[in-house]
């Protein structure tokens, strides 16, 4: 069980680069499936995420080459309907957009129920209102997700999404590419890998406009060729980076950003006393010497990032005052906070609200990564406790953090990454490359 383990008090210094963003790859690799040609994609994120997928794409008869460890080429014009992986898709969030893919290219449509981080209910009923509206027979059992367009190919549409969902705004975006007509997008979610997701299309020949407003406009067109696309890079990997060099008091060049994707997290950081610097591509963070707390409130896009209020609520630890960290998303997202106050953190959690008394000197411990971002914030706590913590389920860190111990540890920091089978002793201990 590969697990981190993390010697406290080392500032982050020098310069680390961003990788594609997760969020985008995970919906534009799913896309290719319905381009009868060839897709040469750079910046794909070396994750467990992404990964799978293109497992799944291979099963469906997809040719895959790697050109290198961030450029590949995916050759779908001779995928055919068929059964996949569904082991494979049960465990990633993301198997969604399989839905709209399959849909989108075949009429028809099987997967699983997605898995992915537990933080509270994700139902998936806006992407099942939009596949409806697009003319499929929508029906969930036995863990399936079963899809078929009714008159074997899908119709524009205009669908109001009852919630602002990243999922569901994409995945309908795919759907609707191939469908016959116009659809329009109402209340639709803004994120920049929405964007990635329409100007991948876009350059594959499909017809999208108005992505990252809440209103977007499909006009269905025939078939998508192939083409080239490079993924932006991700959002919220640099701002886990952001948080972790204003944590630790050091000073860190975060590159290959965009500076507009991450000016939330930097006007928030800046309230705390830490320097951000925004240059073309890059950001430069500076730790202040002492920490003011600060109010967070999590919203879709522009609003704070909720995938960046972990990593957050590990900084409000070590800031002077009390902090009020709001969940504006999801339903439960504060399980991490459990782990927390394993290291000595003073936290208040009551339902979507958690109050942080900060100033407290955390202590390293034995803790868990309950969920992706929670894992970032637990590395990001043990950076800067006395002493060493132990970090177990890393998996889910690398599901979406490229190299993670790589780039920490070529920052200075004291971080190395242990596979112990299970119930071993110390001396057991094997150093992976994680
Ligand atoms: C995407 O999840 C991201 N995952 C999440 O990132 C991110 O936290 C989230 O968007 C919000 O930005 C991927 O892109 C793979 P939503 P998604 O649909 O699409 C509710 C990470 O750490 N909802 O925008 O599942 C839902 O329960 C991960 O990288 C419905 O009610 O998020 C939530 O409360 C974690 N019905 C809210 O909407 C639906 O049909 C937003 O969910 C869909 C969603």
């Amino acid at each position: 069980m590969e697990k981190y383990i993390i010697n406290g008090g080392k500032a982050l210094h020098g310069e680390v680069e961003i990788s594609g963003a997760k969020n985008a790859a995970v919906a534009i690799i799913p896309a290719a499936l319905m381009v009868d040609g060839v897709c040469h994609i750079e910046n794909i994120p070396q994750i467990s995420d992404t990964d799978m997928l293109l497992t799944i794409l291979k099963e469906l008869g997809a040719k895959v080459r790697f050109l290198n460890k961030s450029t590949i080429e995916i050759d779908c014009t001779k995928v055919r309907y068929q059964d996949a992986p569904y082991d494979l898709m049960r465990k990633i969030r993301a198997s969604y957009y399989l839905i709209g893919a399959m849909l989108g290219r075949f009429g028809s449509a099987k997967t699983t129920m997605p898995g992915g981080c537990n933080f509270g209910v994700r139902p998936i009923d806006q992407h099942i209102k939009g596949m409806t509206a697009l003319g499929a027979d929508v029906d969930v059992k036995n863990g399936f997700v079963y899809a078929d367009a009714r008159d074997g190919k899908l119709h524009g549409a205009r669908i109001y999404l009852d919630k602002v969902s990243v999922g569901a705004t994409m995945n309908i975006i795919l759907a609707a590419a191939l469908a016959q007509g116009r659809t329009v997008i109402e209340n639709a979610a803004r994120e920049p890998h929405i964007v990635d997701l329409a100007n991948f299309l876009n350059s594959m020949g499909a017809d999208i406009r108005g992505a990252g407003t809440d209103t977007v406009k499909v006009n269905g067109v025939d078939r998508l060729h192939g083409g080239s696309y490079a993924i932006i890079p991700d959002q919220i990997e640099a701002g886990t980076y952001m948080v972790a060099a204003a944590a630790t008091g050091g000073e860190v060049l975060i590159k290959n950003v965009i500076p507009r994707h991450l000016e939330c997290i930097s006007a928030k950081l800046r309230e705390t006393g830490t320097i951000v610097q925004e240059y073309e591509d890059s950001v430069l963070v500076k730790g202040a010497s002492s920490l003011r707390k600060v109010n967070i409130k999590t919203l879709p896009y522009p609003g704070f990032p909720t995938d960046m209020q972990p990593p957050m609520g590990a900084l409000m630890c070590l800031a002077n005052g009390t902090s009020v960290i709001t969940e504006g998303v999801y339903d439960n997202r504060f399980k991490y906070t459990n782990e927390l106050r394993k290291m000595g953190a003073e936290i208040q959690v009551d339902g979507r609200v958690a109050v942080i008394e900060g100033g407290k000197r955390l202590t390293g411990a034995p803790v868990h990564a309950c969920d992706l971002r929670a894992g970032a914030a637990m590395v990001i706590a043990g950076m800067c406790a006395t002493g060493t913590t132990v970090v177990e389920d890393v998996r889910y860190i690398e599901r979406g953090y490229e190299n993670f111990v790589g780039k920490l540890k070529a920052l200075g920091a004291d971080i190395e990454c242990v596979d112990e089978p299970e119930d071993s002793d110390s001396s057991d201990k094997i150093l992976c490359v994680c």
